[in-house]
């Protein structure tokens, strides 16, 4: 299962990168807005940093909404540099621009994504990833991790190539429960990755670990 960092903060990006368990980082016009991080020539130098600090796939939402306007903007974004993944919205012409994308070899994201036919859609395209967002149909009473479920089970039926990358993951247990359900990627907060650390327990063994140590010294 990859690990994606869901920020656009270099210092939460570089800690997770620093922990060595990271695959790459999600990003969207939202969380660039969180780090004020305004203007394309702005966003496009961010986009390039945040290469340099991870080794893997950086996700890059275009903002355009038709067809011509996604391909411009996408391609641009691909050749910023080469571990950017197009982020594309789960509409019409996006779903247009995924097919263009994946005949020229361009990989893709295909975000905001809510239903097992949308995500069906997305890999029929050819899209790279497919990012259904659970955490926000959890917001509104929807099971985000049966989406999850029904789209592992239509890709399994066909050999669909798309990885499914749980996105709005909020919390330690969607990360687990993700893996369970065999999603490829999840994408989450730092806080989501650290809370895999944790136990009671652990902390109790080792302080008596070292109480016993010393007790020989
Ligand atoms: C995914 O790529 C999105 O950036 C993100 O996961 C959305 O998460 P949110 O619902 O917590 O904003």
């Amino acid at each position: 299962m990859k690990f994606f960092i869901d920020t656009a903060n270099l210092d939460q990006i570089r800690e997770a990168q620093d922990l060595g368990v990271l695959d790459g980082v999600t990003t969207n016009p939202s969380l660039m807005a969180k780090e004020g991080i305004t203007g394309k020539d702005n966003i496009f130098k961010h986009y390039r940093k945040i290469c340099d600090i991870v080794d893997g796939d950086v996700s890059a939402e275009v903002i355009s909404t038709d067809y011509e306007g996604i391909i411009r903007e996408g391609e641009e974004l691909a050749e910023l540099h080469e571990q950017i993944i197009v982020k594309v919205p789960m509409i019409k012409d996006g779903i247009k621009a995924i097919k263009y994308f994946s005949d020229k070899g361009i990989k893709t994201n295909c975000t905001l994504v809510f239903s097992a036919g949308q995500a069906l859609l997305a890999a029929k395209a050819g899209a790279t990833y497919v990012s259904p967002f659970i955490g926000r149909l959890d917001d509104i009473s929807t099971d985000g991790l049966n989406l999850i479920s029904e789209i592992r089970l239509i890709y399994d039926n066909y050999e669909f190539e798309t990885q499914i990358l749980a996105a709005s993951v909020r919390h330690t247990m969607h990360v687990i429960d993700c893996a369970k359900l065999g999603a490829d990627v999840m994408t989450g907060p730092l806080s989501s990755i650290e809370g895999l650390l944790k136990h009671p327990l652990t902390d109790i063994g080792l302080a008596k670990f070292l109480e016993d140590y010393n007790k020989g010294n």
